[in-house]
């Protein structure tokens, strides 16, 4: 079987994207340093395929380590790289500790990779490249705006290193995927979003609010010039976010990239508002949430959603769930870790 890589397996995209990869007979490798994940997430990754990853915790924060990793593992055919810190907050306050951790081992990773026989990477990549966006929905030419946060900016530069990589190493394959709003959980509630502390995006916090954990959500404004006065956002089910890395892989393990950098919105193309995504949760818990109106937050943008053509036309991937269906999926997952 063909040997993937997957740093920040154990996290919240990256489990979701081992489970997908392992159904598609793919032998995964993951490297995580358990910093913003815990090793449980092994016994729920292999309680839904019934294959068991191979783990190594490790810091890519250290070069040696990142190198002898590599002359153990020669057969890796393709890496798939979450590992990163992303809370956008905590980089305005931590920006050299963002800068070291998002790019440093960003570096590491890619010097291996053009040591192995096939050199496949997928690079995670997010929507705040674009900041506010002139025109909706956002296409991949839209101008990249400047970052709002040292983590918008850490997506930025990572995708310029990859670039200029791949300008002088041909034998350097290289997908971005740029993010919208990842939400929801495995059907099976057996994996999940794991936030450390309080959920700083709006999804955990609803289902924590909803569990007894937090007493109120707060609604960060009603006063943008959007239909209900809240932001938008594009909500993608995280196992249709992890089914697109899987297809992006095999694009460039089968050779059938039409360059050696691609870009790609990962996104449903459907703009939904705060207010919209509590109305789901309710119909999908059958219970009210509790929530207020607060000022708005610093830094968030009014509206961005994506435009999905080349992700469907050229990728030939496709969102398949609703804003309802990850809701729903988001609430069972809180249930489950809760014992609800
Ligand atoms: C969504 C909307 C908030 C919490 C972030 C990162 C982005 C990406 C996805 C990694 C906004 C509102 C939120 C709350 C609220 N992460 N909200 N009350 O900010 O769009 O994107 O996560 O790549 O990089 O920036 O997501 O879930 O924090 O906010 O009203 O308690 O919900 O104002 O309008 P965001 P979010």
């Amino acid at each position: 079987m063909k040997k993937i890589l997957v740093t920040g397996g154990l996290g919240f995209i990256g489990s979701h994207t081992v489970v997908e990869l392992q159904n598609e007979g793919f032998d995964v490798v993951i490297i995580d340093d358990l910093s913003n994940s815990s090793v449980d997430v092994l016994e729920g990754i292999t309680s839904i395929t019934g294959k068991i990853p191979l783990f190594e915790k490790l810091d890519l924060k250290e070069k040696s380590s990142v190198e002898s990793f590599f002359q153990n593992h020669k057969d890796i055919v393709g890496v798939i790289h979450f590992a990163a810190s992303k809370a956008v907050g905590e980089s305005v306050e931590k920006p050299l500790d963002y800068y070291e951790n998002n790019l440093n081992t960003l570096i590491y990773i890619l010097k291996e990779v053009l040591n192995l026989n096939a050199s496949n990477f997928i690079f995670s990549s997010s929507c705040t490249v674009y900041g506010q966006a002139e025109k909706m929905p956002i296409t991949e030419t839209a101008p990249i705006q400047a970052a709002e946060s040292p983590y918008g900016n850490t997506k930025q530069i990572g995708e310029e290193i990859i670039r200029d990589t791949c300008n002088v190493k041909s034998e350097l394959n290289a997908i971005a995927l740029r993010y919208f709003n990842p939400i929801g959980a495995h059907p099976s509630a057996k994996i999940g979003e794991l936030p450390i502390g309080v959920p700083q995006n709006l999804v955990p916090y609803i289902t924590q609010t909803a569990a007894g954990l937090r007493a109120c959500l707060s609604v960060f404004g009603n006063d943008y010039p959007t239909p209900d006065g809240t932001c938008i956002r594009d909500y993608i089910h995280v196992v249709d976010l992890a089914k697109a890395h899987v297809i992006a892989l095999k694009r460039l393990v089968e050779n059938k990239n039409a360059s050696n950098f691609e870009t790609f919105n990962i996104g449903t193309g459907v703009g939904s508002s705060v207010l919209e995504v509590i109305n789901s949760f309710e119909k999908a818990s059958g219970q009210s949430l509790n929530y207020k109106i607060a000022p708005r937050r610093e830094g968030d943008v009014i509206s961005a959603y994506a435009h999905t053509e080349k992700a469907n036309t050229i990728l030939g991937w496709k969102a398949q769930s609703s804003l309802d269906d990850a809701m729903q999926s988001a609430w069972d997952w809180e249930k489950h870790i809760r014992n609800i």
